[in-house]
């Protein structure tokens, strides 16, 4: 097999971000954009030769022909061996679970998650370590690095793999390995959970469920789980078929990009249970009947009831959570009397935690949870778990929520996301608020006093690493807080993102949505940090 040195030029903007590097579609197809940085990458990471990696994506548009990239520079530098899913696919959580069962070296997954597909949409390279999570920082620092002083990557000269065919097949000196994307991933599942109960469930004549695929990669995954392994009622699985541009959905699971849901559980003919997840699998959206469960209650909850799930029932290490998730899951740990961590924004920093053995469930407020099953989060390992609780409880997801307040209060929680176009401007917010935040330090301004601030810096206790500026943190008298942070995955401009989470104690009235109960938080948020003011934005583009 030739391998073959072609030059090339730096390009400038391949910096990956939170969740890898995402751009435009465009840009990735400009001629030598994706070598380079997949070249970047080897040359950042060390040795692969010989190694086995896997490989796949969420379906999106250009898929295949990114894979074809992919599996000639991976040859060109001495990669063995890729495994990769049938049709060129596999969700985020399942790569995550073939690196670890197959010891691999590491993995390649294309996806932008939940941005939209299409020519016109987005697209995105991910790259994971041997323990399946997300490469660290230090390694997406270096491969940026390498991007930016590159002179030729390596590609062989090899037939083109045939990737609808399963088994093993020899391309060149590389062996590919096409398997079953779900096969695997499900098997691990049933290990998880207690399937005998959940079929029980679902088998009842009386609870009903929906699971939207949103046109994205869950849907195989979600109908071989659920309908066949469960025996979930035909029709339980909806938009199962992953499409190159998710048909024109927006594979997000959040109350507003999936709406729908929300209207038929808050409508007269509401389900027990409405679930979907996103582009790549790893995000999970919860509704009971009546009711979105925030992604900071779902984790706490998930905490703690974790004993009654088999894949738990020893009970957990410990927990953790993103800075910005709210603090509902420091409670239960506090109740359950294990450590609860607070790490950056962006799956990564959790896996040092997970590794150690010091962590077993983990959460983000951006619709994330997962536990030390895998190194990515995963969202139909989280709409298990809460039909495993609802099985074992016999309690409804919304009886669960609101059993949970009332014990701990309530953490009401939303996110407001500014839109603001120049990012430059967005910067000098950030900064602002950045420059000495203890200024705030019991100051009161109308009806809100103030307690602490400052700027978030996490010490990573396993490694010893240390990340600073990772967003501000503004601490209420009430117990409430405001977070505001930059976005790292959007693609053009910048979102400033202000997290408010107000606490109502346990014998509150806790009635109302996050929103709704956060709204008063986020004008005075907004007018702490002279948003409008700095950016000529005037308001949030949206609020989830
Ligand atoms: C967003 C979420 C973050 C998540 C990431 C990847 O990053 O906020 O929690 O890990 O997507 O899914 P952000 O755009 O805020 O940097
Ligand atoms: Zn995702």
């Amino acid at each position: 097999m030739a391998i073959r040195s072609i030059a090339t030029r730096p390009f400038d903007d391949q910096r990956p971000g939170t969740a890898g590097l995402r751009k435009k579609v465009r840009i990735f197809q400009q001629p030598h954009y994706l070598e380079n940085f997949l070249q970047s990458v080897f040359n950042a990471a060390g040795d692969f030769s010989g190694a086995t990696l896997v490989a796949g994506g969420d379906g999106r548009y250009w898929n295949r022909e990114a894979l074809s990239v992919l599996f000639r520079v991976a040859a060109g530098n001495g990669v063995g061996r890729i495994i990769v899913g049938r049709h060129g696919l596999l969700s985020t959580p399942a790569a995550s679970h073939l690196i670890r069962l197959h010891e691999a070296a590491g993995g390649f997954l294309l996806t932008a998650s939940h941005n939209p597909g299409g020519p016109d949409g987005d697209f995105g390279v991910k790259f994971d370590t041997a323990n399946g999570g997300q490469a660290p920082e230090s390694l997406t620092e270096a491969a940026w690095r390498a991007s930016l002083e590159i002179e030729a990557y390596h590609v062989a000269d090899m037939p083109e793999p045939e990737l609808d065919r399963l088994g093993l097949q020899q391309a060149g000196d590389l062996q590919i390995e096409v398997v079953d994307p779900v096969a695997d991933y499900a098997d691990l599942m049933e290990s998880l959970f207690d399937f005998p109960r959940i079929r029980k469930l679902l088998g009842n004549g009386r609870f009903r469920m929906r699971f939207d695929g949103l046109n994205a990669i869950t849907g195989p995954y979600a109908m071989e789980i659920l309908e066949h392994r469960l025996g979930a009622a035909p029709g339980t699985v909806v938009n199962a078929v992953p499409l190159p541009d998710f048909g024109g959905l927006h594979p997000d699971p959040n109350p507003v990009d999936a709406a729908h849901l929300v209207d038929w559980m808050t409508g007269p003919d509401a389900g027990d249970l409405a679930a979907a997840s996103d582009g790549d699998g790893d995000r999970n959206m919860i509704v009971g009947r009546g009711m979105v469960v925030s992604p900071g209650d779902s984790l706490a909850v998930l905490a703690e009831h974790a004993r009654r799930v088999p894949g738990y029932a020893g009970g957990l290490a410990g927990v953790a959570r993103s800075m910005p998730t709210s603090r509902a899951v420091d409670r239960v740990a506090e109740a359950l009397n294990i450590p609860c961590y607070e790490t950056p924004t962006g799956w990564r920093y959790f896996c040092n935690l997970l590794d150690a053995g010091r962590v077993d469930l983990c959460g983000e407020e951006s619709f994330g949870t997962s536990s030390s099953h895998a190194r990515e989060k995963d969202g139909l390992w989280a709409v298990l778990f809460w039909l495993n609780l609802v099985a074992a409880t016999e309690r409804s997801v919304e009886e669960l929520v609101h059993d949970h307040w009332q014990r701990f209060g309530r953490h009401a929680f939303a996110r407001h996301d500014w839109f603001i176009p120049d990012s430059e401007r967005a910067a000098v917010v950030m900064q602002t608020l950045q420059e000495n935040p203890g200024r705030f330090d019991g100051t009161t301004l109308g009806d809100v006093h103030i307690e602490r601030a400052d700027s978030f810096a996490y010490h990573d206790p396993v490694d010893e690493s240390v990340a600073s500026g990772q967003g501000v943190r503004v601490f209420l008298a009430d117990g409430s807080r405001v977070v505001f942070r930059l976005s790292g995955t959007g693609t053009q401009g910048a979102t400033l993102r202000i997290y408010l989470e107000k606490y109502l104690p346990p014998d509150a009235d806790h009635g109302g949505t996050g929103p709704e109960l956060t709204a008063a938080l986020g004008a005075f948020a907004a007018g702490l940090a002279r948003v409008s003011e700095l950016t000529g934005v005037a308001r949030p583009a949206g609020v989830i």
